[in-house]
């Protein structure tokens, strides 16, 4: 049998849409699986609709799929979870749980567990901070990841699988809205930039936190999953891109749209922002497996603007 074959969970949101592109570029679209709660045309591998709380449809796309690996990205985020918490706690803990479970009985050799900086809370509201600095999150989201990591470590150690994680920033992207997340903004601002409306801000100015290119993001995953089991050292490596602030993306991109204006109205998303790190010391994924960010606040910018721009023109042809 040719191998990986992947499932992805939770394949349609905002980092499934790039990341399964970039498994079908890696692997070839006849080794990846793409699943979600909807079926989203687009793709040139299979897609299915699998609602990953149901660990006896999970299992079946497993075996008939001849599955080997799992990326497991279905989750609600940080601003929606705390509007359902406890939705949220059973969602996040019992996709994972049965990932964790088929993975098991399958034999599946790897497992991807996005983790989050939201495994922090307020007291690492602060810069350069370790990936084994004390973990005491605030939001729903960020107790379920490190929940999530724990199980992935008690996993790894009591049936010998093989999971990795990853604590993502906050991820930019172009090729699909983010989910409800407290990082969102950072998305949002570009799209209303090309639109040539005003942005509302709903965190304050000058409130940084770390965010991540999806170029960088999906480089990362792959080169994560890649790397030799016995470099894996550490379940929830950090990884850092850009700290900014919403005025010093507001600043980059007036660089290039000089009229773009913005106003700030904080909400309840800044008091999650406020319990997440100002930037990570990521030493250890370096160290481990070689990762390097390639995209800075310009060039991330530069490149946004450029692919919305691209998307816009594309869409007013077909309309036209
Ligand atoms: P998203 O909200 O855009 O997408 C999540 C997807 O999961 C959605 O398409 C949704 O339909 C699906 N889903 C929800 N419940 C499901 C279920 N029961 N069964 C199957 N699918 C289900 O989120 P995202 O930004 O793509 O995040 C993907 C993963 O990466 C999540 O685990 C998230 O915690 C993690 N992550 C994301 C970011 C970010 O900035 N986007 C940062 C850190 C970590
Ligand atoms: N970007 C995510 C969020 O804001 C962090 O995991 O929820």
């Amino acid at each position: 049998m040719k191998e990986p074959k992947i499932l992805i969970t939770g394949a349609f949101g905002q980092l499934g849409t790039a990341l399964t592109d970039a498994l079908i570029s890696k692997y070839g679209s006849d080794a990846v699986v793409a699943t979600d709660l909807h079926i989203r045309e687009g793709f040139s591998c299979k897609t299915l609709k699998l609602d990953a709380t149901d660990i006896q449809a999970l299992d079946e796309v497993v075996r008939q799929q001849k599955i080997t690996q799992i990326y497991h990205l279905a989750a609600i985020l940080s601003a929606k979870g705390e509007e359902k918490p406890l939705q949220t706690w059973d969602l996040n803990n019992s996709t994972f749980f049965n990932v964790l479970e088929v993975a098991r009985l399958n034999a599946i050799k790897k497992v991807f567990f996005p983790s989050s900086i939201a495994v922090f809370g307020p007291d690492a509201r602060k810069e350069y901070v370790s990936h084994d600095f004390a973990l005491h999150p605030t939001t729903v989201y960020g107790i379920s990841k490190v929940a999530g990591e724990h199980w992935a470590r008690y996993y790894n150690a009591k049936y010998d699988l093989d999971v990795r994680c990853l604590r993502y920033p906050g991820l930019i992207s172009y090729q699909s809205f983010p989910g409800g997340g407290t990082t969102d903004y950072a998305v949002d601002i570009f799209h209303k930039a090309i639109n040539g409306e005003n942005f509302v801000s709903y965190l304050q100015e000058d409130t940084q936190l770390p965010m991540l290119y999806m170029d960088d993001a999906i480089e990362a995953t792959l080169q994560l999953m890649e790397a030799p089991k016995e470099a894996i050292k550490t379940v929830g490596y950090n990884i850092q891109g850009i700290s900014f602030s919403p005025k010093e993306l507001l600043e980059a991109i007036q660089k290039h749209i000089p009229e773009f204006k913005a106003a700030y109205k904080p909400d309840h998303r800044q008091a999650i922002a406020e319990s997440w790190p100002i930037s990570l010391d990521d030493r250890a994924a370096q160290a481990e497996w070689g990762w390097k960010p390639k995209y800075d606040l310009a060039k991330m910018t530069q490149e946004m603007l450029k692919q919305l721009e691209l998307k816009k023109n594309n869409s007013q042809k077909q309309h036209a």
